[in-house]
Parts: C-alpha cells; structure tokens; sequence
C-alpha cells in the first residue's frame, strides 16, 4: 500500500483510476493486510474509538524540541528552529526510498491526512507547520525532498521537505530525538540504501517543547488532530501537562477521618502517614524520572483531572510509546489494598512513598 502516498494524480488515467479503486475498495476491508502478510498499522484504518474531544485533556511537557542546521526544499539554509517558532509543529523522520509500510510512508500518509482534516479550518491550518526531515542527505538532495513533496503541496498548511547539507548535520538532530537509526549493509558491506528504524512522529508545541511522540502502533491523524488542536487551545495557558493541580487536596486529613463513612486506612504502625510523606508521594507521582527513559511519570498514564486514569486511551502507552493490554485503572481508594500497604510494610522507604500515593 505504498501506493497510498505516491503521486496517484501524475499516473495515467487508467492507472490512476485503478489505483484509486483498490484505495477504496481496501479501505472497506474488516483487517488491512499488507500484500507481503504484514499488518498495516493502526494509522490506516479508523480509529477503534473516538477521539477525545480537544482541550478536554492535556498533554504532558517531554521535553525541548532540538534545533538544527537544515536545508529546505530550495536548498537554503534553515534552522529547525525558526521553521518551528509560532506554530504548532509536526516532525517527521524519514528517507525518501524507504518502503517499510508501517514506516515512512506511513507517516507521510497520516501527516496527509492531517492537512486534508484542516482544510476546511483555515484558520488552524495557518498555525501548524508540518516538517519532514530526511536522515539520508546522500540520497535525498533538496530537489530530490522537493519532488518527494511536491504532490502533498497547498491547501493551507506548509508542509516543508527537508534534509540536510550532510550526515555530520543530521546526526546531532536525530540523536538528540532519540530517532534510533542504522543503516543496512549487504554481506559484502556495501549500503543497501535502506535503514533499519523505528517510526518516531514528533508534536512540537509553540513554544518549541515536544508534547507528544508517536510510534507506529499509535500514530493515527484522528488522535493527532485533537492533540493539535489542544495545543492550540492551550495558548495564552500555562502548560498543562500532567501538571500538579492548584489546589492541592488536603490527603492527610482523608487518611485521619477518612470521608463516606469509608473504614481507617491501614496504616503500619512502623510507618506512619506524615505530612512530609504525603507531599513526597505527591512530588513522585509527577516526577518522570521515575519512568525507564526518564519520559514518564505515574501522573501521565493515572491522570489525576480525569479519575487518575487515562480517559483518551483504550490501554495505556509506555515508554517510546510500547502499549500495555490494559488501560491505566483509576487509582481510588489503592490505599486500602493490602498489596500496596501491608506487605511493603517492612520497606521502609517505598512503603511510604507508594502508601501517600496510594492515599491519594
Ligand atoms: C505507562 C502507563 C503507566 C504508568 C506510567 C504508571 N502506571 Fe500504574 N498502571 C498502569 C496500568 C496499565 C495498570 C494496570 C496493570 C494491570 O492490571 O495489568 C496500572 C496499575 C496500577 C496500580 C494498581 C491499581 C489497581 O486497581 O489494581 C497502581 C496502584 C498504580 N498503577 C500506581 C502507579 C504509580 C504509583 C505509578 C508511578 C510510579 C504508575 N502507576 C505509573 C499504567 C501505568
């Protein structure tokens, strides 16, 4: 289904028809199947849900989004950066001869799908620059990034096709996004013009700080729609993030006189609930350096203003966006499960910590 995103309007007529026709006839199939037996990706098919309404959730602060030297499409000299200043940014790394379907293309294909969504909403459009950048500057001269882009042109959203002057230029940039890149060699050494990567779809906020990364089981243009919409919504706001809320909930008092006639907490008489150790629960429970990558905190998955679960997700997404069977549970009342509480009651530390979060 590579044809998906290759310039269908520029073939014959008859084949143009053709294609178009098997488009539409796949796009009616229940499980899409790629011709080789993979598994098309989530990003081709209706999302299995809707997407949660813009502005009702917000999306955490990962982190600066890099700068670096790059080259437009007419060859001129542009930092990442300055592309990125004033909008809301969606980059993407690729190669222009990758044909790993739930790779490249695919992320052509749904930022496609995202322009197309826009067009009727001009005035959004004008605050979204998508930008793909391509990590294989040997190949992928400006002209040829122009050609690659020219058919995904117009309809008010810029969409820039980048690459850069050399290896030594892209290296940094897809180092620092932690874009996991290799190239393939045959058994003679010789490149063979492909790369072994990972899908990697980066959202970028105004203020140039990432606030979402997709990978290939979770790039989809209805779930990245809302999310640019909620950052636009966001303007003029803080960051919301998983960020704490401001008023925070008085938790020790519901640990002495627990409310709705609910039982005492179990609390181990070698570890008392302290004030202190109810605002360490809380300060973890946003801190991503808890999480493998340093990326993710216990607030990003249990999202507090939505039950501390996760309200926008079917089952929650990990690290580099790895996907667990379940969705986050709501957190309530965790500080009555034996589990959490009792048995840990001899680990000094971690009881205290997860028992003030579990109070929470
Ligand atoms: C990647 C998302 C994610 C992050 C981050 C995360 N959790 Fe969870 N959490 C889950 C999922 C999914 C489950 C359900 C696991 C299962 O039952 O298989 C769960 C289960 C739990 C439960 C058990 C709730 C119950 O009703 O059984 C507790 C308590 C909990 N998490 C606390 C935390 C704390 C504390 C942190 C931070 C240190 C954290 N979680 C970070 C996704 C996450």
């Amino acid at each position: 289904m590579f044809l998906a995103i290759l310039p269908v309007t520029r073939l014959p007529f008859p084949a143009a028809w053709l294609v178009r026709l098997l488009l539409s006839l796949w796009l009616f199939l229940p499980f899409p199947i790629h011709a080789d037996g993979e598994v098309l990706a989530p990003g081709y098919q209706s999302l299995s849900f809707t997407a949660p309404e813009p502005g009702t959730y917000s999306l955490p602060d990962i982190g600066i989004a890099a700068d670096g030297s790059v080259l437009d499409a007419q060859a001129r000299d542009v930092s990442l950066s300055s592309l990125m200043a004033g909008k809301v940014s969606v980059l993407s790394f690729i190669y222009a001869t990758c044909s790993d379907i739930n790779g490249c293309p695919l992320a052509t294909a749904v930022l496609h799908q995202v322009k197309s969504r826009l067009r009727k909403e001009p005035e959004l459009a004008g605050q979204l620059r998508l930008l793909t950048l391509s990590f294989n500057p040997e190949h992928d001269t400006p002209e040829q990034m122009r050609l690659y882009g020219q058919n995904f042109q117009g309809g008010g959203v810029d969409w820039q096709f980048l690459t850069t002057r050399s290896e030594q230029h892209i290296h940094p940039i897809v180092e620092h996004y932690q874009q996991a890149i290799a190239k393939k060699f045959d058994d003679q050494g010789r490149f063979t013009g492909t790369f072994a990567h990972n899908l990697r779809v980066y959202l970028i906020d105004k203020h140039q700080h990432i606030r979402n990364i997709y990978s290939t089981g979770f790039l989809h243009a209805d779930t990245l729609v809302s999310d640019i919409k909620t950052l636009l919504l966001e303007d003029g706001k803080p960051f919301a993030g998983a960020a704490k809320p401001d008023s925070t909930f008085d938790l020790l008092s519901t640990v002495i006189n627990p409310p709705l006639g609910l039982p005492p907490l179990p609390v181990p008489e070698n570890n008392p609930v302290t004030k202190e150790k109810v605002s360490l629960g809380r300060k973890l429970f946003y801190d991503r350096r808890l999480s493998l990558n340093g990326t993710m905190s216990c607030a990003m998955c249990h999202i507090p203003d939505q039950g501390f679960t996760s309200h926008e997700l079917a089952t929650a997404v990990g690290v580099e966006g790895r996907t667990v069977r379940r969705n986050s549970p709501a957190l309530f009342n965790v500080g009555y499960f034996p589990l959490l509480v009792s048995r840990w009651a001899g680990v000094n530390l971690r009881a205290t910590n997860l028992g003030a979060v579990a109070g929470a």
